[in-house]
């Protein structure tokens, strides 16, 4: 089967208004090697990054998740940088940007805002987010402070990132009082790491309406098969993925029955590995899930985009979904 662009259905953000590309582009690969965090991924050629901006735009992503965290705003500056560079097809871009809770109150949710604004060049940040559950307020008090930023029209809407599912309810609850909703949850969620299907959290998210958004949909690159067809890669990674158990030659070994099962399907519809796991991504839960792909080459974000442009067959779904729960239960 070839493959047709842009054919895919854009659809509604949990309880909001923004109508969004099924896969965003994950933007924590543009944080310039600054800080902890950005030391994660290699620096980008900043050519690299206009590109993979351009191309996920016009492949039809209007989307693109970004963080304080991410090389401390070098991130969103990178991003808005690429939004200026490609000029009106940045008109239907949208932002989602996150705030760091940890060591500090909710107070710093409005003192941090103005530099949010200013990181991403003014332009309208349509989703703010709460990094992670650890902040010294309540959920109550940070959900309080995100409605008075909605109110003051610095941001459009809310949502959450790591946050259980009593947390979640709660951040609900306090943000309906408040005449608002909980727009997304963004937790890590692909084929091999399927826990919130088990601790409440995708079950409560699609109750409440809730989008998902998943992070590191690939398993940071595992999933692509390509360190299972070349395990000397796993040595040319820059930072600490390498270390993580999914890269090791007895994490290779155990995902292996499903990279196999991707590849089978992938020369069906006549793509990669890669496209048929975010396919799966974004239709094995109706319209709940979204996910972000980070894309450190040109032509991730080539393949991303063409992710959205079949649908798997249900049982096509079904037959990843035990093979990949089959992997999962070897692991315990
Ligand atoms: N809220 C949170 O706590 C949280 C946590 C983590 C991430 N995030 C967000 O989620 C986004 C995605 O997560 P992630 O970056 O951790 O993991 P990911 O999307 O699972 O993996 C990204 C990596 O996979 C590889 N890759 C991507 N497309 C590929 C392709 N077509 N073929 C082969 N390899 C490919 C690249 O690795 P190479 O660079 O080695 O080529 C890329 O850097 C981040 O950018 C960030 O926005 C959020």
């Amino acid at each position: 089967m070839v493959i047709q662009e842009a054919s895919f259905k854009l659809r509604k953000m949990g309880n909001s208004d923004l109508v969004l590309s099924p896969l965003g582009l994950g933007c924590w690969q543009f944080s310039n090697g600054n800080g902890i965090v950005g030391k994660f991924w290699p620096v980008l050629a900043q050519e690299d990054v206009f590109q993979i901006v351009r191309i996920s735009l016009q492949g039809g992503i209007n989307w693109f998740d970004t963080a304080e965290v991410y090389g401390k705003g070098q991130s969103e500056q990178m991003l808005a940088k690429a939004l200026k560079e490609v000029g009106s097809l940045a008109d239907k871009a949208h932002i989602a940007t996150k705030w760091w809770p940890i060591f500090r109150t909710a107070s710093s949710i409005s003192n941090t805002i103005e530099e949010r604004m200013q990181m991403l060049d003014h332009r309208t940040i349509h989703l703010h987010q709460i990094h992670q559950p650890y902040s010294f307020s309540s959920v109550a008090s940070q959900m309080k402070e995100m409605a008075k930023l909605v109110k003051q029209g610095k941001i459009k809407n809310i949502g959450v990132s790591n946050f259980s599912a009593k947390k979640m309810r709660e951040a609900d609850r306090v943000l309906r009082e408040n005449g608002l909703r909980l727009v997304s949850n963004q937790v890590k969620y692909n084929l091999l790491d399927r826990r919130i299907e088990q601790n409440g959290v995708l079950d409560t998210a699609k109750e409440l309406g809730v989008a998902i958004i998943a992070w590191s949909p690939l398993e940071q690159g595992i999933l692509s098969g390509k360190f299972h067809k070349n395990p000397a890669l796993v040595k040319s990674i820059n930072g600490p993925r390498k270390w993580a158990s999914a890269f090791r030659p007895s994490g290779l070994q155990r995902s292996k029955t499903l990279i196999d099962a991707l590849e089978h399907l992938a020369q069906k519809y006549n793509a990669s590995p890669t496209q048929i796991t975010l396919n799966w991504m974004i239709h094995a839960n109706g319209e709940t899930v979204f996910a972000i792909p980070g894309a450190s080459k040109i032509y991730h974000a080539e393949e991303n985009v063409k992710a959205m442009s079949f649908t798997l067959k249900p049982e096509e779904i079904d037959m990843i979904d035990s093979i990949s729960l089959e992997v999962l239960k070897s692991k315990r």
